[in-house]
């Protein structure tokens, strides 16, 4: 045996040797838990292609974000399903003082005030085309008109308490928007967390039953991104940076891992990726039939997206990581 000869594995001999050169940690500190506020009272619906997930009146909302306090998980980000009847050509119900999401936001603001709160900010889940912005009569979204609307929900969700402000539609210009409306109605403590580098993406499907937000007609592919860029994305949030985004996403996670690293190591506002819905159910479905370790799984996931260079995760198993992660 020739010297010196590399042996690695002597730093992988014992648990306490491994934890000892760990390179990246994940904490409860680190993950956002989303909740779906649906119209009722004492209502809490499954969704069927995200087990565990539920659709939850504003009540039940409340005793959720109880629980995330409970097991101290620092955010969570709400998403409105109103009643179809409330839907309407522009989605007025985004920005409605009754609107689903703001009665949400006060409820929880009001008993659980240690939770940061995040607001999705899109109209997908209002419009009665499921689109994320205006149409125009080309049934095209319109950028322009939309950032106004954007602006205006989000002076609403901050009003009803939220700490964040979190817009997903990809329209061009909508954290500048944002920004501006926030500040001009004094709001300037408001952050803005920005899904920055979105992929138009057949990983969001089961959210899309959750959210009840699927399009009526034709995709998002003139907003969303396209899956072979990478480039493109950190050009996404370098724009968002310098419009005053507090925080960059990069959504979905798991086919995005090298996007993640590489607005990571472009930006140095903190980064989130969102662990998004099918992301969630493929591991869910593997699980129920027995072929994959769900806890194992998920911990490597958490990991992979951390060691990508993410700062924060969405993910839709934040309270049972809160749980794992400490044991
Ligand atoms: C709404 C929105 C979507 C998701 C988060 N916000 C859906 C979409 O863009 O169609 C997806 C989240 C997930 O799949 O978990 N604009």
């Amino acid at each position: 045996m020739t010297f010196p000869f590399s042996r690695p594995r002597r730093l992988r001999q014992s648990d306490a040797m491994r934890r000892l050169v760990r390179e990246t940690h994940t904490s409860v500190d680190h993950l956002i838990s989303p909740i779906f506020v649906c119209d009722g009272s004492g209502v809490k619906r499954e969704i069927t292609s995200m087990p565990g997930v539920f659709q939850m009146s504003v009540d039940r909302a409340v005793e959720e974000a109880k629980l995330l306090r409970k097991l101290r998980v620092p955010a969570t980000i709400l998403f409105g399903v109103p009643d179809r009847s409330r839907k309407d050509a522009c989605g007025s119900e985004a920005w409605a003082e009754e609107g689903i999401v703001q009665k949400a936001l006060r409820a929880i603001r009001a008993e659980v005030p240690e939770l940061m709160l995040i607001a999705d900010n899109c109209f997908c889940e209002y419009t009665d085309h499921g689109h994320c912005g205006i149409l125009n009569t080309k049934r095209e979204v319109e950028n322009d008109p939309t950032l106004d609307n954007l602006a205006r929900a989000a002076v609403a969700q901050a009003g009803a308490g939220a700490d964040i402000i979190a817009p997903s539609g990809m329209m061009d210009g909508m954290v500048r928007a944002i920004r501006s409306g926030l500040d001009a109605a004094g709001m300037t403590q408001t952050a803005i967390m920005a899904y920055s580098v979105k992929y138009a993406s057949a990983f969001y499907g089961p959210f899309r039953d959750a959210a009840d937000s699927a399009p009526a007609f034709g995709d998002r592919r003139q907003y969303q991104m396209d899956c072979n860029n990478k480039r493109e994305g950190r050009r996404e949030a370098l724009l968002d940076v310098e419009e005053g985004a507090d925080i960059v996403m990069v959504k979905p996670a798991l086919a995005y891992l090298d996007v993640i690293a590489d607005v990571r190591r472009h930006v140095d506002l903190p980064v989130c990726a969102y662990n998004v819905s099918g992301e969630y159910s493929m591991v869910k479905a593997a699980a129920e039939r027995g072929w994959i370790d769900e806890k194992r799984t998920v911990l490597e996931i958490v990991a992979g997206i951390r060691r990508a260079g993410a700062d924060m995760i969405i993910t839709y198993w934040a309270k049972e990581l809160a749980q794992w992660l400490s044991e």
